[in-house]
């Protein structure tokens, strides 16, 4: 059957603050069909100031709304150089799924805040935009996160096939589809959050590119111990977390400073690594194949490690299941987007503890 195109433009930026994922997706039929990617990377300062909102500091509300505004300027130019590399034009487009930056991430408080000026983006692009995907579940009683479950519970299942996706942002994230049960998920812990910033902070380099640094140390045995036996890791799912646990005060209260950096490096890859293979044996034992997006699964020491803690397993990048690893939470969101706009919810109380579904987000409207 021929369906008229449904044209939703997805942004997403992360906990790892590296810049904005953008998507231009037609989400129509039964699986969404890319028609455009774009990535645009912050600057150093922008980071910086991203970094500092999420610490209590002198008249931060201001802050927030002013690097808000700016954020909505960048979401901007991202759509337009999707709009320009597909031809298409702004009124060809349903709406814009804008996840905003989160800045503080307090579930136990009943809040998570992300800022990007969405009514901006909607009044610069002349676009619908949905924004503000989290505060109805956490309303509802849930974590507002992970929500990319759900999408990957509509595309990546498998009828007779244990699959486990897992997302390697600033936190990891994983969904778990049984074929025997509701699909789960919850964020295993930090992803590459930790890494990212310890890696800047003692080489200069945002990131560690494939691992190379972290495979020139060794894993220190008494730190990562230490780093396991954070409560987090054993708390039973609905569970979510961010920056606001898993930040630098919680690496440097752990280390003696007597530690080479790139020994840290190798013990926060392992951790990363751990937490994800314990939160697969916990929660997934039957798991069959487990399939990698977001920027960590390009982290070649890192994904070599985990397929050597999973043996029984197949590990595989998610484009191996025709979705972009890349990209994946840019086309959740848009999805999303699209279930907010068609009147559905979109979040899996099961896995964010949310006491019903929810329609998630705010619209703002652009004829
Ligand atoms: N080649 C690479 N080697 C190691 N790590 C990488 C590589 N490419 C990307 N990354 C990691 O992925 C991160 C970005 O991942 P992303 O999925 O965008 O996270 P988020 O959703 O939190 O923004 C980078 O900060 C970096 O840590
Ligand atoms: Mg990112």
């Amino acid at each position: 059957m021929h369906h008229p195109p449904e044209l939703y433009v997805g942004l997403m930026s992360g906990t790892s603050l590296d810049g904005i994922d953008a998507v231009l997706v037609d989400l129509s039929g039964s699986k969404p069909v890319l028609l455009a990617k774009y990535y645009l990377p912050f600057d150093g300062t922008l980071k910086n100031d991203l970094l500092a909102l999420h610490l209590p500091a002198s008249n931060e509300l201001h802050h927030a709304q002013i690097i808000g505004n700016k954020l909505a300027r960048l979401y901007a130019d991202a759509v337009d150089s999707l709009l320009n590399q597909s031809k298409s034009s702004n009124n060809h487009i349903n709406a814009i799924a804008c996840h905003g930056q989160t800045i503080r991430h307090c579930p136990e408080h009943g809040y998570s805040l992300q800022i990007g000026n969405a009514a901006l983006l909607a009044e610069l692009t002349g676009i619908t935009v949905v924004g503000d995907f989290r505060n109805s579940d956490i309303a509802a009683g849930g974590q507002g996160a992970p929500l990319v479950p759900a999408f990957h519970d509509k595309v990546l299942r498998h009828p007779r096939i244990h699959r486990v996706i897992v997302n390697i942002g600033g936190i990891s994230n994983l969904t778990d589809l049984s074929p025997h049960q509701a699909t789960t998920g919850f964020d295993c812990g930090p992803g590459n959050l930790l890494m990212d910033t310890w890696c800047a902070r003692r080489t200069g380099e945002p990131y560690d590119d494939n691992g190379s640094w972290a495979a020139s140390g060794m894993v220190l045995p008494a730190l990562l111990k230490q780093m396991l036996d954070e409560p987090y890791f054993a708390l039973p799912p609905p569970k979510s977390t961010g920056r606001d646990l898993f930040n630098m005060t919680w690496l440097e209260e752990k280390l003696t400073g007597a530690e080479k950096p790139e020994d840290v490096q190798a013990t926060l890859l392992e951790l990363t690594c751990q937490t994800i293979a314990q939160s697969i044996g916990v929660h997934c034992a039957a798991a069959q194949e487990i399939y990698l997006c977001g920027g960590g699964a390009h982290n070649k020491v890192l994904c070599n490690r985990l397929a050597d803690l999973l043996p029984y397993c197949i590990v595989e990048s998610t484009g191996a299941l025709g979705i972009d690893s890349d990209y994946m939470e840019a086309i959740a969101f848009a999805w999303i987007a699209q279930q907010t706009l068609h009147g559905k919810p979109a979040n899996l109380p099961q896995v964010t503890g949310a006491a019903h579904p929810c329609i998630l987000g705010v619209i703002h409207r652009n004829a």
